[in-house]
């Protein structure tokens, strides 16, 4: 069997399908989405939140890892995208998937684990951090892999990875999703 084909959460199925109506390409990869399921279960009551829901796939990869306390909170700017995403929650307590801006995540703040996917990635990166509680975990994806220092995207020094890898509020790291996709995870220090 292909890594790809194993089994994923049946939640993450069900959103696929609506990105797929939606003919919305942005989702993440099902190994970028274990990764956040490992991150949502490391916090069992906490707070976990996400930037740039899309149609909920990165979500539903959350909630396949949320524990019987915490709680996920999830903005999308474009409506239509954000109410298929709420549709895949729509039975879902726990799970709030507001439309409009990233800053509607402020007043769920701080977050145990921050998907940072839409908004604040890049247009507020500061601000981003400061959004982490003390020990909470925040990921990053879509970025090459390069086995430089610093780290170059064609042939440039990547500044904004180099914002996340080098903040002293951070310990991060980059990890390799697949051959050719990495993504940086970091955790806010106490
Ligand atoms: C990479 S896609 C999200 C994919 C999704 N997180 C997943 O894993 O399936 C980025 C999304 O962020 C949304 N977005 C971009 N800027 C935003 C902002 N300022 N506030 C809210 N959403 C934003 C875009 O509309 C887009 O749907």
């Amino acid at each position: 069997m292909d890594i790809a084909e194993r089994a994923v959460p049946p939640r993450v199925v069900v959103a696929e399908r609506a990105a797929a109506e939606a003919a919305f390409k942005k989702s993440c990869i099902p190994q970028v989405g274990r990764l956040l399921s490992l991150a949502a279960a490391a916090k069992p009551g906490g707070i976990i939140a996400e930037s740039g829901t899309g149609a909920g796939v990165g979500t539903a990869w959350l909630h396949s890892g949320l524990g019987a306390d915490a709680r996920l909170v999830t903005v999308e700017r474009d409506e239509d995208p954000a109410r298929r995403a709420a549709g895949v929650f729509v039975d879902d307590m726990p799970v709030s998937v507001l439309t409009g801006d990233w800053r509607l995540l402020e007043q769920h703040a701080p977050f145990d684990v921050f998907f940072c996917d839409g908004g604040g990635k890049r247009d507020d990166p500061q601000r981003a951090v400061e959004l982490i509680a003390p020990g909470g975990l925040l990921i990053l994806d879509d970025f090459t892999p390069s086995p430089d220092w610093p780290p170059r995207f064609v042939g440039e020094v990547d500044e904004l990875r180099l914002f996340y890898l080098t903040h002293p509020a951070l310990r991060a790291t980059g990890i390799l999703t697949t051959p050719s996709s990495s993504a940086v995870i970091a955790a806010r220090c106490p």
